[in-house]
């Protein structure tokens, strides 16, 4: 039986992927989490089932020993969010690159097979053309989104240099159950959710009309799940998207409708560092890694509006 390890395996996307795990049959699941945005509350369920390792990934002697003795780990922790990257750059920059770094080289001290990375779908920028493509020019326009660049060039440099497997997957805008909307750095939909729940007008920075690859976190730990074990992939990057784009605008109206209620959004100023549209192209995923998402943005919408429902209740 394998031994796997989750870094950030307490947070919004890294437990989801302890859950696909656990799903699989994996032997032994170690979740190495500091609890700066992750929650045990999200490991609940499958406490029991799961090893827990508090230490922060920007110690490399504990992170060292928590990596040791695993074959495949999955790298998830991060300081998330453009807009926090801008307000404050060096504690993420700390995690997102240094911590980063950590993992992989602990990972070739460990002997581990293959590392996951969480890269981001904010790597591309703005491009000229969607669907976004792993061969366009990266164009990062924040420090989240270079931090991100970094990892998956790290990642890459960790298998050509020193023959450890891994495999980045930009993940594109990533929603669903236990994703924390009370930050002001949270993603979009769980502030839209909470805003719904409350009957209150969420706020739209700009006019609404950029577009986002909403993808559910299901479709993503899933594919996580795929990387880890998919043939002929080492050292390469692969989209993590639904395949599509909707607008703010037209998602606020969706989830309305679902709701049925009328609630007009405020609008405020554009964000700085923000990209305008995003799609994923999901031809080399579906190609190389055998991944197809399961979930349309409707359906996932619904099973996380439940479950937003019955936390409030
Ligand atoms: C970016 C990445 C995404 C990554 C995420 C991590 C892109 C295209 N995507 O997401 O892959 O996982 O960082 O944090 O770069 N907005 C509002 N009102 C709000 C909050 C946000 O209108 O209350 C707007 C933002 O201005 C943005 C959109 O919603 O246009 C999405 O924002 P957010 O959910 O923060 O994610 P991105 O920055 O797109």
């Amino acid at each position: 039986m394998k031994v796997y390890v989750v870094t950030g395996g307490a947070g919004f996307i890294g437990s989801a992927v302890v859950r696909t795990l656990l799903a699989q049959g994996a032997g032994t699941v170690r979740v190495v989490d500091n609890f700066l945005t992750g929650r045990e509350s999200n490991l609940s369920d499958i406490r029991s089932r799961v090893e827990l390792d508090q230490s922060d990934i920007r110690d490399y002697n504990a992170l060292a020993a928590a990596i040791r003795g695993a074959d495949i780990v999955f790298h998830l922790a991060a300081i998330p969010s453009v807009p926090r990257s801008i307000q404050d750059p060096a504690p993420s920059h700390q995690v997102n690159i240094d911590g980063t770094f950590n993992v992989l080289r602990a990972s070739v001290e460990a002997k581990v097979e293959r590392v996951v990375y969480a890269a981001s779908s904010s790597a591309y920028g703005d491009t000229e053309v969607l669907p976004k493509v792993e061969s366009m020019p990266p164009r990062p326009q924040s420090p989240y989104a270079v931090q991100k660049l970094a990892g998956e060039y790290y990642s890459s440099v960790f298998h050509s240099c020193f023959g450890l497997e891994t495999v980045a997957l930009r993940f594109f805008n990533v929603y669903g159950e236990r994703q924390d909307p009370s930050s002001p750095y949270s993603g979009v939909l769980s502030l839209f959710f909470k805003a719904l729940i409350e009957r209150r007008s969420p706020t739209i920075f700009g006019d609404g009309e950029q577009t986002r690859d909403f993808t559910y976190v299901e479709d993503v730990a899933a594919l996580c799940w795929k990387a880890a074990s998919a043939p002929g992939v080492a050292g390469k990057m692969y989209n993590a998207g639904n395949g599509h784009r909707y607008s703010l605008n037209s998602v606020w109206d969706l989830l309305q409708k679902i709701e049925g209620v009328s609630l007009r959004p405020q609008y405020g100023p554009s964000r700085v560092g923000d990209v305008r549209d995003s799609q994923a192209d999901t031809t080399a995923a579906r190609r190389d890694l055998g991944h197809a998402p399961q979930y349309t943005l409707e359906q996932g919408l619904r099973r996380t509006l439940a479950w937003y429902k019955s936390c409030s209740t």
